[in-house]
């Protein structure tokens, strides 16, 4: 291959091929009202379940859940690789594809923000051991029975105390600092003034798979608040979908068989001091499906481990969750619960590798939890709670992929109610059905308002230009927001993408699931109410927004004070009401 196919050219072929041609000659299409249907080509069926939209450029089934654009079926379909599927698709339409030799400014940034925080990494590393004040360090690190081969190992520094240490090293010019400061390492005051984030810590370094710096975790060496600072969201570090501890993993062990998932910094560097090299941590975040998804890419085994008390089971329930819809065949996740009041480092410091890891080995598998918890207000000896039981586990079932596993569970579920198995899949099976359908009719009541909109620009991305001027920053706390500022950014760009081109953009990222979803998703609504219906999310999105940014800067307010910008900000706020359409009556 001789260089990157340029997306330009991806979304021109998107835009301008048919996907109805492409099924169509593979796989014999019906009409079936706005839709063509098939019988499914990736998974066996008797009745049609997979359909192609010609008008949104995309194929999906609801039997296997398969979907995806032109180019994922080629891909799919024939086995094809991603540029042999854009071949295939260019020479239907007699183009020829274009390779540009890759260089974007913004990776070439990134590539400098990498560099700085290796630089602050290995800064911090060499005050641990030559810092006036680091024999208190390294007796905190030792306390906490930290050898030297394992700080070494995690690359574990020590911050100074002083307010511009790394400024004052790393910091030369402006052009740096700024630098250091996208990356999370100074701090911007309101007179403009850049200052050390990270002061008389501990400093984890925080690295992606590759080995690559990404962020820090720092310990306060006392009781100082927050006893554990980490790096903000920056283009290198984003918190919900890093493992700390990974990196650290794969250089420890030629094969990860299976991977511990642990809480905190402290915990997987304590482990590792006993031996145990394949702990990994959240960083202090639920479990996320970014999390699921790597860990899985890493190993077929996963354990997670949690507190024993009611909060730790809650986390643990809540990681099933996210965890259901990930399993696939071959894959396990086991839980383990720890005495109350233990977390892993104390407990591996009490009874040492080997208990531990014989707890590790008698965790519990994913279903026996699941059953553990559904029974436990539950009377299985009753006919009634019985029923119950069953109730409560199809819920779980319809969010399970299908294959060995769920058959398995459902195995179990018959033992313990005691009904025969193929009585119950039957009984479970039609409720899936219906949950499709309902889905496809849920109300746009049940979609928030920026699930709405994203599922409104996918299918009719015209709309766009309603939200033309709409900007917000870009550290409110609205799910989904950030993809939707992305999609309105490219359609802002490319205003003639169209659905499947759209898609496309996502590819390979954890987004792509959800943005199929939501541009598969039928709307109730005739086309005509689309302007109105969007205007309407946008409208209580910036509400949401503005309520949000008013009560940050309110908080501010008493902690920190105000500038004058966001003096300016807050009274226009405060006087203007919550809704920032109220100076444009309708
Ligand atoms: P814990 O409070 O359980 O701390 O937080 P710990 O790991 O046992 O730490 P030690 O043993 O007191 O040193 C677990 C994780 O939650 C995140 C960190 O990732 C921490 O390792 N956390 C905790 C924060 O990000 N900030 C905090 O202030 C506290
Ligand atoms: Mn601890």
């Amino acid at each position: 291959m001789s260089g990157r196919i340029p997306q330009s050219f991806i979304d021109d072929l998107v835009n301008r091929t048919d996907i109805v041609d492409i099924v169509n000659a593979r796989v014999t299409l019906r009409k079936t009202g706005r839709e063509f249907s098939a019988c499914c080509p990736f998974h066996n069926e008797k009745t049609p379940s997979f359909t192609v939209s010609r008008e949104k450029q995309f194929y999906h089934c609801f039997g296997c859940g398969a979907h995806g654009t032109a180019i994922s079926f080629l891909m799919e379909y024939n086995h094809m690789t991603f540029v042999d599927a854009i071949e295939e698709l260019a020479s239907n339409l007699g183009l020829e594809v274009p390779h540009e030799n890759y260089h974007d400014p913004k990776k070439a940034s990134n590539d400098d923000l990498y560099a700085l925080l290796k630089q602050a990494s290995t800064d911090y590393q060499e005050q641990l051991r030559n810092h006036s004040n680091s024999a208190q360090a390294i007796e905190y690190l030792k306390n906490r029975g930290i050898s030297g081969k394992t700080a070494k190992e995690f690359s574990i520094g020590y911050a100074p105390p002083d307010w511009d240490h790394l400024r004052q090293r790393l910091g030369q010019g402006d052009h740096k600092q700024k630098q250091l400061t996208l990356s999370g390492m100074l701090i911007e005051n309101e007179d403009g003034k850049r200052y050390d984030r990270f002061r008389n810590r501990i400093m984890f370094p925080i690295r992606d798979r590759r080995g690559r710096t990404i962020g820090f975790g720092g310990r306060a060496l006392g009781d100082g608040k927050p006893k554990y600072l980490n790096s903000p969201e920056t283009p290198l570090f984003h918190k919900g979908k890093e493992l700390y501890g990974l990196f650290e993993a794969q250089q420890a062990l030629r094969k990860i068989t299976r991977l511990l998932v642990v809480e905190g910094y402290m915990d997987v560097t304590s482990l590792a001091e006993h031996g145990i090299r394949y702990a990994v941590a959240t960083l202090g975040t639920a479990t996320t499906h970014e999390h699921l998804s790597l860990l899985f890419r890493t190993t077929d085994k996963i354990i997670f481990c949690f507190d024993g008390d009611r909060a730790g089971r809650e986390a643990a329930w809540k990681a099933l969750q996210v965890a259901l819809p990930t399993i696939h065949e071959g894959k396990q996740i086991n839980f383990m619960f720890l005495p109350d009041g233990e977390d892993p480092d104390s407990l591996v410091q009490k009874e040492g590798r080997e208990q531990f890891e014989s707890r590790i080995n008698q965790a519990q598998p994913l279903s026996e939890f699941i059953f553990d918890r559904l029974s436990q207000d539950v009377d299985t000896s009753t006919i009634d709670g019985r029923a119950r039981l069953t109730e409560l586990t199809r819920n779980i079932l319809s969010q399970l992929p299908g294959g060995v596993f769920k058959h398995m569970l459902t195995e179990r579920l018959a033992k313990i109610i005691d009904i025969d198995s193929k009585r119950l899949t039957a009984f479970i099976t039609p409720y899936e059905h219906t949950k499709h359908t309902k889905y496809n009719r849920k109300s746009k009541k049940q979609l928030t308002p920026v699930s709405f909109m994203i599922a409104l620009l996918l299918q009719q991305p015209k709309l766009s230009v309603l939200a033309h001027d709409f900007e917000t920053s870009p550290d409110m706390e609205v799910p989904g927001l950030h993809l939707l500022m992305e999609l309105l950014e490219l359609l802002r760009k490319n205003p003639n993408l169209q659905t499947g081109a759209l898609l496309e953009h996502w590819r390979d990222q954890e987004a792509s699931r959800h943005l199929f979803k939501l541009a598969k998703w039928q709307f109730p609504l005739a086309k005509e109410h689309m302007e109105s219906e969007f205007q309407g999310a946008l409208k209580q999105l910036k509400t949401k927004l503005n309520e949000q940014m008013t009560e940050q800067l309110l908080k501010k307010e008493r902690e920190t004070g105000l500038n004058d910008t966001e003096k300016v900000q807050l009274r226009h706020l405060l006087t203007r009401g919550t809704s920032v359409d109220n100076d444009h009556p309708t």
